[in-house]
């Protein structure tokens, strides 16, 4: 195993989901639980990285020798990326499962229930696409995003590739209920603009060591 080679390097890694206010009792939020970016943290630290670990709200211990910034919301996750990449990072790595809407208007008071009513209507609006803002202000010198997908896992990853701005993406098959969400054990397909990597199926611990590997490997054989 490869000793301390990533000292020197800032690393600032998005995890689980984030969670969007309705009113002061109640929010949207998805099954994320955190694993795979606590895995990557824990990973890239373990080979000397420094690294700032944006959390969603998720279960987990802070793995050892992190910095870890809580958050609830995609705006308040932007800001802390924002915050944590003051100087610009090494690699960016977007691990964290992001609503892609909050509510428009979050109400101050717990809504009521009104009891002529069957229907509510609850207006939302898109949440900034972090990983790609961030590309765009060149935060970091890498940027690293995930795609879960249910078909075409190629194509619509290679799409999102470009799409933000990334050198790389982790793509999965999440229709599979054996890796991916939720489950310790995840396959993923590794791609570039034009190199392909496929790690074997492993344990996300397992395979955290081995996309730390790529993304190493990236960095030393594209330059920047
Ligand atoms: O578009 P999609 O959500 O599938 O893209 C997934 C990738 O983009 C992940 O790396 C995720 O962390 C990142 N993302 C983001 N901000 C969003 C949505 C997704 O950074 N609002």
């Amino acid at each position: 195993p490869k000793i301390n080679d990533l000292e020197g390097q800032h690393w600032i890694i998005t995890a689980g989901p984030t969670m969007e206010a309705i009113d002061p009792v109640r929010f949207i939020s998805n099954h994320s639980s955190g694993k795979m970016g606590y895995a990557l943290a824990s990973a890239a630290a373990e080979r000397g990285a420094a690294v700032t670990l944006v959390s969603g709200p998720t279960n987990l211990p802070t793995p050892q020798g992190i910095k870890r910034v809580d958050i609830k919301s995609a705006q308040e996750m932007l800001y802390a990326c924002r915050v944590a990449a003051a100087e610009q990072a090494d690699v960016f790595v977007g691990a964290a499962a992001i609503a892609d809407f909050r509510v428009k208007d979050v109400a101050t008071q717990k809504m009521k229930k009104q009891s002529d009513e069957n229907e509510m209507q609850l207006t939302l609006v898109k949440n900034p696409d972090i990983i790609a803002t961030l590309s765009t202000e060149d935060a970091a010198k890498y940027f690293v995003g995930f795609a879960a997908e249910t078909q075409d896992v190629i194509a619509y990853a290679k799409g999102k590739l470009e799409r933000k701005g990334l050198d790389l993406i982790i793509a999965n098959d999440v229709s599979r209920s054996d890796i991916g969400f939720n489950n310790d054990q995840n396959q993923v397909v590794v791609l570039s603009k034009k190199s392909q990597w496929t790690p074997e199926k492993a344990s996300k611990t397992e395979l955290a060591k081995h996309l730390v590997d790529i993304i190493q490997t990236y960095q030393v054989n594209q330059p920047k």
